[in-house]
Parts: structure tokens; sequence; C-alpha cells
């Protein structure tokens, strides 16, 4: 009989920190309104920090941050802002400073992504994730970095681990996490001397979110598997900000932490390969979203 494998409990950031870690600190997330960066905020505050919530979308936004803030005592807030548009991210980091007097953490995580192949990726479909995710990242570190230096605060910048490989249908956000990853690293070496912080989270398939959504192969259901046994939860995620951003990390900056249960290491595709290469249309149907 084979052995039953082990699967990873998904356990809750103040599990193992302190209730009160984040007291007083002021967090500006990208992307907040929803999915993984909505619990990576949700963490920070349950540890004591007041946020900041920056998306498109200001129902949503609203919405969000009157949750927040009743489920962690805290106070969120929602600012409108697209990260494509410098002007209004100042806007927002203005509003941020109006409300709260300060910034110390900052979440670049605003992001989009759809299945396409290079070869019927229109130029203005793949200039719009590059400008979303990684000139996104740019203009939000520009609109704050004054306001960090003065806290010494830190940032973390969301990425993934498909750029790692060649992940067909996906030219266009894997060039933005590359480009992302890149910013880290040069912020971290430029803003260390200042006191400032650069890190990456890379998450693997998280299940409930909306990328997972998105890009899952819905004919075969196949589950993405991980050696440690299940898919990530946005929880996992949600405890490795909260150690990013503690103090006992202040000596780790321009890395990358992959949040995957270890499913980089192993050789499943996604898709099947080469079918879904050769024949998009046989994949089409077992997606959301044209190809
Ligand atoms: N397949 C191919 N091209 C697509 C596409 C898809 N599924 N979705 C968008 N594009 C292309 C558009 O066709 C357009 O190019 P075109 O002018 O040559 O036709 C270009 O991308 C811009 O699309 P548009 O919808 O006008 O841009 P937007 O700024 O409103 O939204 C996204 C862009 C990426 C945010 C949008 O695809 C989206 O809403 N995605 C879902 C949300 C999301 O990605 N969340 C994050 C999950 S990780």
């Amino acid at each position: 009989m084979s052995p039953v494998p082990f699967v990873a409990p998904v356990v809750e950031s103040t599990a193992a920190f302190k209730d009160d870690i984040f007291k007083g600190k002021v967090l500006f997330c990208t992307g907040g309104g929803s999915g993984i960066c909505r619990g990576m905020t949700e963490a920070v505050m349950r540890h004591g920090a007041n946020a900041v919530i920056i998306g498109r979308k200001l129902d949503r936004l609203t919405q969000s941050a009157k949750e927040l803030s009743e489920k962690t005592g805290r106070t969120c807030i929602p600012a409108q802002a697209d990260v494509r548009k410098p002007e209004e991210l100042k806007e927002a980091v203005k509003k941020t400073i109006e409300k709260f007097g300060k910034i110390d953490f900052v979440i670049c995580g605003a992001a989009g992504n759809f299945l396409a192949p290079i070869s019927g990726l229109s130029e203005n479909g793949f200039r719009t994730v590059m400008e979303i995710d990684t000139i996104g990242t740019y203009n939000t570190i520009k609109a704050t970095i004054p306001h960090v230096r003065k806290t010494k605060g830190a940032y973390i910048h969301v990425s993934a681990t498909l750029h790692y490989k060649g992940s067909q249908y996906q030219a266009h956000v894997s060039a933005a996490k590359a480009g992302i990853d890149a910013l880290s690293t040069v912020l971290a070496v430029e803003e260390g001397p200042f006191g400032v912080r650069s890190n990456v989270i890379a998450p693997g398939a998280i299940a409930g979110t909306e990328g997972i959504a998105r890009l899952s192969n819905k004919e075969s259901r196949r589950p993405f598997v991980s050696p440690l046994g299940r898919v990530g939860e946005i929880k996992d995620v949600e405890s490795a900000t909260v150690f990013l951003f503690s103090d006992v990390a202040s000596f780790i900056t321009g890395q990358i932490l992959v949040v995957d249960g270890g499913a980089e290491n192993t050789r499943q595709s996604q898709l099947p390969y080469p079918q879904a290469v050769l024949d998009p249309e046989s994949i089409s149907k077992m997606v959301k979203g044209k190809l």
C-alpha cells in the first residue's frame, strides 16, 4: 500500500507573530481591493497597521476597505488610482499622508493577466500588461520612495514563478514579472544605504484567486500539486508578507521568496504540452477567456 502523502497545514500568521508588531505602521498597497493583495493587507492590519488600498474600481475598494477595517479593528481607506498613471498614484500618496502622516510599507501588487500565444498577442495586449505590472511597479516606487526613506520602511513586490521557465501563453506576464524582479533587486541595492528594504514574493498557484480561475485547466481538472501536498492558499502569502515586513527580516533585502510548496522544483506543466501549443483551439475549450 502506498503511504499517504503529507499535506502542509495552512497556518495564520498570528500563530507565530505577535498581534502588535506593526502597531502604528502604515501600509500602501496597490491591488489591495481583491485577491492575494487584499489578503496581504488584512494580514499586515491584523498585526496592528493601518492601510490604504489602491485600485481602479472605487466601489470594490470602498467595500474591501470597510470589510478590512471591521475584520481587523484597524483603519483602511480606499484610494482610486490606475498604476499606469503617475499623477493618480501621487494623489493616492497625498491622500495617505493627509490621513496617516507617513508610509512604512508598500506592496506593489496591481497586475493584469490573460492567456495568449505570442503569435496571437496584439502589441497593445503585450504593452498593457507591461504597463500595469512593470511600469506600474516603477510608478509606485517613484511615488512612495521619499516617504519610505523617511520611515526606513520596506517594499514587497508581488511577482510569480512562471517566468523561471517557458510558460506557454504567458510571454507578456513573464516579461513583466522578470522586470519586477529586476526592479526590486536594484531598489534593494540603491535604497539599502537609506535603510529601505525591498523583496519579492513569488506565489505559485494560489486557490480562490482570479488568476488561477483564468489560468487553470478546466477540462482535466488536474490539480496543481506541490511536494507539500496541496495548492497554495492566500494565507501562505499572508504569512510570508508578515515575515518580510517584520523586524526579524531586517537583514533580508533584494531576495525573492517563492511561496509554492516546492511546486517550481517539479516538472509539471500547467497546460498539455505540446498539444496546447500546436492546437490552441483545443485548449480554448479548457480555459476561460479568449486566446
Ligand atoms: N486575450 C488577448 N488579448 C487580450 C485579452 C485576452 N484575454 N484581454 C485583453 N487583451 C488585450 C486587448 O485585446 C487589448 O489589445 P487590443 O487593443 O490590441 O485589442 C489590450 O489587451 C488591452 O485590453 P483592455 O481590456 O482594453 O485593457 P484594460 O486596461 O481594460 O485591461 C487587463 C487589461 C489585463 C487588466 C484585462 O485583461 C483584465 O481585465 N484582466 C482581468 C483582471 C486581471 O488580470 N486580474 C489579475 C489576475 S492575476
